[in-house]
C-alpha cells in the first residue's frame, strides 16, 4: 500500500493519486485506534484531515511510513516532534485556507452584530419582527484578535475595512513586527488587556499545551462587559462550561463558535441560546480552500512518493528514513 486515507477525504486531486498509486480508504479509521495502527503498518503515506490522531505510538508502529499529509492547517492532531524524530516528513499547506477561515470569522461577527440567524428564524416562522432584530454596527467598535498569525492578520484587514479599531495579542510577535505595523493594530502585551477592550474578541490560536482551556472563568471575567466572543480556531482553547456561564450571566452578549472541544459535540445548553451562532467546523470548507488544500497536499504526496522534495513541508522536505 502506498497511501492510507483515514478520514472521509474527497477531491479530484485525491482521485488522481488513486489512479497512480495503491490507495486504501478507511473513512472511519480515525475512530478505530487499533484498526488504524494495523492498516498503517503497510502504508508509505497517511493522509488525514483533523480527526485522525497521528501519535508517536502510531508512527513508531509504522515501519514503512515516509510522510504524513495533513489536508489543513492545524497541527494539533499530529505529533510533529515525534515525526521529526522518526524521520517522517509532515506536509501541510499552511496558507491554503486562511482566507476562508477569516471570511467565516467575519460572517460570525456580522451574524452576531446584526442577529442574522434570529432574524432568519423568526421571518421564516411568519413573524416580521424588525424591532426584536435590532442589532449593532461593527464600525467604530474594537476588534480584539487573539493570535495574530496568517488568519488573525486577515481578520484584522477585514475588520479595518469595516471601520473597526484593532487590538491584538500574540505572544510570538513584537509590537514593531511588520504584520502588526501593516494592520495598524495595537499589540497588547497581556491577553487580559486585549480582552478588556474588545467589543468583539476573535480567537486564532493554535491548540497547544499552553492554549488548552486558555479561555477559562478568569479570562471571561476579564472581558469587557457585553462583548461578543468568536472562535474559529480550536474548540479546546475554550473551557465550555466557563463560556456558558459568561453567556448566562450576561458578561458576554453572544458567541459565534465554529469549533468545539468534541466534534461533533454532545448537545449542550449552547444549542438553545438565541445569542449563540454555531457552525460545524466549516472555516476551511469553501470550494476554493478545499481545492487549494488538496492540490497542495496531493501534489506533495506525489512528489515524495516519486523521490522529489515536498513544497509544503512542516519539518523537512524529504523523509529521513
Ligand atoms: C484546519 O486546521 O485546517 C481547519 O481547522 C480545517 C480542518 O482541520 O479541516
Amino acid at each position: 500500500m502506498d497511501i492510507l486515507i483515514s478520514e472521509d477525504l474527497q477531491a479530484p486531486a485525491i482521485e488522481r493519486l488513486e489512479k497512480q498509486y495503491s490507495v486504501v480508504r478507511g473513512p472511519g479509521l480515525w475512530k478505530d485506534a487499533e484498526g488504524l495502527k494495523t492498516a498503517l503498518r503497510e502504508a508509505r503515506v497517511v493522509l488525514v484531515r483533523n480527526q485522525t490522531q497521528v501519535t508517536a505510538g502510531l508512527m513508531e508502529a509504522a515501519p514503512r511510513l515516509l510522510a504524513v499529509g495533513r489536508a489543513g492547517v492545524g497541527l494539533d492532531n499530529i505529533d510533529v516532534a515525534a515525526a521529526s524524530r522518526l524521520g517522517i516528513t509532515v506536509v501541510a499547506p499552511l496558507n491554503a485556507n486562511a482566507t476562508s477561515v477569516a471570511e467565516l470569522t467575519f460572517g460570525l461577527i456580522l451574524a452576531l452584530a446584526r442577529k442574522i440567524p434570529q432574524a432568519d428564524r423568526s421571518t421564516k416562522a411568519g413573524q416580521w419582527d424588525r424591532k426584536g432584530c435590532t442589532g449593532i454596527e461593527v464600525a467604530g467598535k474594537t476588534l480584539a484578535i487573539c493570535g495574530f498569525g496568517r488568519i488573525g492578520a486577515l481578520v484584522g484587514k477585514l475588520g479595518r475595512a469595516f471601520g473597526m479599531k484593532l487590538v491584538g495579542f500574540d505572544p510570538f510577535l513584537r509590537p514593531d513586527s511588520a504584520v502588526v505595523r501593516e494592520s495598524s493594530a495595537r499589540l497588547c502585551s497581556r491577553l487580559e488587556e486585549a480582552l478588556g477592550v474588545g467589543d468583539f474578541v476573535s480567537v486564532h490560536l493554535p491548540l497547544t499545551g499552553d492554549t488548552r482551556k486558555l479561555f477559562d472563568k478568569g479570562k471571561f471575567a476579564a472581558f469587557k462587559a457585553g462583548a461578543f466572543f468568536v472562535n474559529t480556531s480550536r474548540g479546546a482553547v475554550v473551557d465550555e462550561p466557563a463560556l456558558v456561564e459568561a453567556l448566562q450571566s450576561g458578561r458576554l452578549a453572544g458567541a459565534g463558535l465554529d469549533v468545539r472541544e468534541l466534534e461533533p459535540p454532545a448537545v449542550s445548553v449552547l444549542e438553545s441560546m438565541p445569542n449563540v451562532v454555531l457552525t460545524p467546523h466549516i472555516g476551511a470548507f469553501t470550494t476554493e480552500a478545499q481545492e487549494r488544500t488538496f492540490e497542495a497536499v496531493a501534489g506533495d504526496v506525489d512528489r515524495l512518493l516519486s523521490g522529489q522534495p515536498a513544497l509544503h513541508f512542516v519539518n523537512f522536505d524529504r523523509p529521513k528514513r
